[in-house]
């Protein structure tokens, strides 16, 4: 398939995006990360690794190759785009009215896996940000999308790289098997360290707002700066994007204490940490052994798309505990568990 591209600012270009040719190359090779760069530079979309979950990027200033994320993923413009940069440096370029609680937060968190919503400025596109005069802004830690970004010189615009609602892909495979005859590269960066997506947070009079839960947990930002806290967990909708269910397997999930509560029909079972009791279900898989949260975050969506198989009706998975980064965990768990309540 061909794409040819006028976009204004950019000059036209034939972009290749055959499907029988998605390449899937290291992203530890200098080679690969040019061809990624050419490729974005063009208007294509590229799929990279970082240490929260794999991307699916365009350059957040051509807006036709941003189109194509939506296009792809069949994400709804409502839901704004990530903006990923290489650092500070050229921050202002995108963002205004810096608040002293972010700067203090850059400082220590980036790179790194926290997004920060912050005043937009006109060099980003509307499409970017879904006509709101806020742009998510964050700088990843993962050396091949530092590497990227600074070959490219640009900002990536990049939402996880799966279709609209399903879990995020941690390892290349999820790429491949759902984009194959839709992205023409993918860099591979290993599995996802994380394997969670960023914290997003925004900055309010009282102090620091949290709207979405991740890889930062909120015991780590209260170390920094004062967070709002309104009970609200995952049910309020602030985000154009959050939707009350959101990161869900095609089978309905239910969120149980233990084996005891998994009774019901052919079932996958997603235990937290080694079960104590006999478990009675088709597939099971333990997060983590000895219940560490880390480990368990970091095989959470891989385990989950694993247990989201044809030859069952429902997926129990335990309940974890809410603290760290098992609060962005539960949040995601809850989510999956709304889509087929509601
Ligand atoms: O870890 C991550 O954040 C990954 C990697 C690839 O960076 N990205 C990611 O993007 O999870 P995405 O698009 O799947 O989720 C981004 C969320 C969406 O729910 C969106 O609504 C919210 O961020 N968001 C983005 N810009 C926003 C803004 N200006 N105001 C409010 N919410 C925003
Ligand atoms: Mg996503």
């Amino acid at each position: 398939m061909q794409y040819i591209l006028s976009t204004g600012e950019f000059p036209t270009v034939s972009i290749r995006q055959d499907p029988d040719r998605m390449e899937i190359l290291d992203g530890k090779d200098k080679r690969s990360i040019s061809m990624a760069a050419e490729l974005l530079e063009g208007g294509g979309i590229v799929v990279f690794p970082t240490e929260t979950v794999y991307g699916l990027g365009a350059v957040a200033h051509n807006p036709y190759a941003v189109a194509k994320i939506f296009e792809v993923k069949r994400r709804p413009h409502f839901d704004p785009l990530i903006v990923h940069l290489d650092g500070c440096d050229r921050l202002t370029e995108y963002a205004s009215d810096i608040p002293s609680d972010a700067k203090r937060l850059m400082k220590r968190f980036w790179p790194g896996p926290l997004t920060m919503i912050l005043k937009k400025r006109p060099s980003i596109p509307d499409i970017v940000t879904a006509g709101l005069s806020t742009v998510g802004i964050r700088v990843p830690s993962h050396p091949v999308a530092l590497e990227l970004l600074r070959v490219l010189r640009k900002p990536i615009a990049a939402p996880s790289a799966n279709p609209f609602g399903y879990m995020s892909p941690t390892r290349v495979r999820h790429v491949t098997k759902t984009f194959a005859d839709r992205v023409p590269l993918v860099l591979d960066g290993g599995d996802s360290a994380y394997g969670i997506e960023s914290t997003i947070i925004s900055f309010r009079q009282g102090g620091v707002f949290v709207h979405r839960h991740g890889a930062v947990s909120v015991e780590e930002l209260s170390e920094h700066v004062r967070i709002i806290e309104d009970g609200r967990a995952a049910d309020i909708c602030e985000s154009p994007g959050e939707l009350p269910w959101h990161y869900a397997p095609m089978k309905p999930l239910k969120l149980v204490n233990g084996p005891q509560d998994a009774t019901q029909g052919e079932s996958s079972y997603l235990a937290f940490r080694k079960p104590s009791s006999e478990v009675n279900a088709r597939h099971v898989r333990v997060l983590s052994e000895s219940g560490d949260l880390r480990e368990a975050a970091a095989n959470f969506f891989s385990f989950l798309i694993d247990l989201d198989r044809d030859d069952v009706n429902i997926i129990y998975a335990e309940k974890l505990p809410e603290t760290g980064i098992g609060r962005a965990v539960m949040e995601r768990l809850r989510k999956a568990s709304r889509k087929h309540a509601c």
